[in-house]
């Protein structure tokens, strides 16, 4: 049997971060995209109304949301900033590793406090020199005995400048790729740990992205994530649970560009009548909406799949659904902008900046082309 229906409880979660985000993101993204200036007090309002962290299970004080509910949650948030969406939701990829490899104890000791506070977590895979290709690190973890000592540098991590802990991807042998990987909690203030600048981004400008570099930092064995050899394959299944939200977003946002772009059509009059007579512009708007329906579908497939424990399918799927909404949010977005004319291309309306937010999505938690890697790779499987 197939139900296309949202459960009551999926709905009313729908409707709460519509209404969050109608409230609370929409009338200040502007101001925040225009100075660039992190969204603190979004995210705190985030935290206390149950948006972030939805991944941690009941048995910890979580919510224990699956991917569905965090893909219903993302869409409505993308419809609202991607800034601030990726500034919520990169959180749940920064815990994400300690959930999928932590020890029971680990996960309490960990997560526990970003359930009492609203505190952030990043993600820290990438390296200046290793970013589509994650198994290359170079950021090195010697193994001391009772401690590591990490040297090396990441490079583009979200939420660097604002977050508690870091779940840092090293090496403990070059050679060996990524079965000499490692994972390891390193707390921010871990003496040896320095942050680069934030970035001047082209979108997204209120999420903070920043280069991170260890320096004979001393992290205690009992910070490992699973053992020595398991770093790779825990940032992998990180990135198969969390690429499907960050699809959502595209979704949404895709969603906001249409809804904005049917509205202007209908204001807008050249040759004596609203644009939206005429079949070009119609044509436009259908094409958006039959993409964003499409998107949104594999969107659930995937979740459905990852929900129920069906990994290897779910990551197929994960890598669809991010491949075709990041690359037809950027679709629908430039169209938008084109019905809007020279208005579109200025500051004045609501287009241009999610026509610059979604080109990110097309390049973070691994590019549209990664996507199409992971994607023939299950195709060409024997
Ligand atoms: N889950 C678990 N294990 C996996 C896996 C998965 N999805 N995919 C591969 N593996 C395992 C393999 O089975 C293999 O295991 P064995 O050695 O035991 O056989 C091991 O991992 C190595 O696999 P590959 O040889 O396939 O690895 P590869 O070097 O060819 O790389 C890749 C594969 C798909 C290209 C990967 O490197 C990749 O996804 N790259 C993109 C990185 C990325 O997404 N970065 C985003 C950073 S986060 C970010 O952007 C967040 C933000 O700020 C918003």
């Amino acid at each position: 049997m197939i139900d296309f229906s949202l459960s009551d409880e999926q709905l009313a979660l729908k409707d709460m971060v519509r209404k969050f985000v109608q409230a609370e993101i929409i009338p200040n993204a502007h101001r925040y995209d225009a100075s660039g200036e992190f969204p603190h007090e979004i995210i705190r309002k985030a935290w206390e109304n149950g948006l972030m962290n939805p991944a941690v299970p009941e048995k910890f004080g979580g919510l224990g949301f699956g991917i569905t509910e965090d893909v219903i949650m993302n869409e409505e948030l993308g419809a609202g900033c991607l800034g601030m969406t990726t500034s919520i939701a990169v959180n749940t990829l920064g815990l994400y590793p300690i959930l999928i490899g932590g020890t029971d104890e680990q996960i309490k000791h960990w997560i526990t406090p970003f359930l009492n506070e609203p505190k952030l977590a990043a993600f820290c895979l990438t390296e200046p020199g290793a970013g589509s290709d994650a198994g290359s690190l170079s950021c090195h973890a010697k193994d001391e005995g009772s401690h590591f000592v990490l040297n090396g540098s990441k490079m583009w991590i979200t939420n660097a400048g604002h977050s508690e802990l870091f779940t840092v991807f090293a090496t403990t042998n070059k050679e060996l790729r990524s079965k000499g990987t490692v994972c390891l909690v390193v707390p921010a203030k871990a003496p040896g740990v320095s942050l680069g600048k934030h970035e001047d981004k082209m979108g997204q400008r209120c999420s903070d992205t920043r280069a991170i570099t260890f320096e004979n930092v001393k992290v205690p064995k009992e910070n490992m994530i699973g053992q020595i050899g398991d770093g790779f394959k825990i940032a992998l299944k990180t990135l198969d649970k969390t690429r499907t939200p960050i699809a959502a977003g595209a979704v949404g946002a895709a969603r906001a560009a249409m809804e904005y772009a049917i509205k202007y059509s209908k204001e807008r009059k050249q040759f004596n009548q609203p644009i939206s007579n005429f079949q070009g512009i119609q044509f436009m708007l259908a094409d958006m909406a039959t993409k964003i329906e499409a998107g949104r579908l594999l969107c659930y497939q995937a979740a459905w799949a990852l929900d129920k424990g069906q990994m290897k399918v779910g990551s197929y799927y994960a890598s669809l659904a991010k491949r075709f909404s990041a690359d037809m949010a950027m679709e629908v977005a430039t169209d938008a902008v084109q019905i809007y004319g020279g208005y579109g291309y200025t500051k004045e309306y609501p287009v241009e900046k999610i026509m610059r937010d979604v080109k990110l999505v097309q390049i973070y938690e691994g590019t549209s082309q990664i996507q199409r890697v992971v994607i023939a790779r299950h195709l060409l499987e024997d």
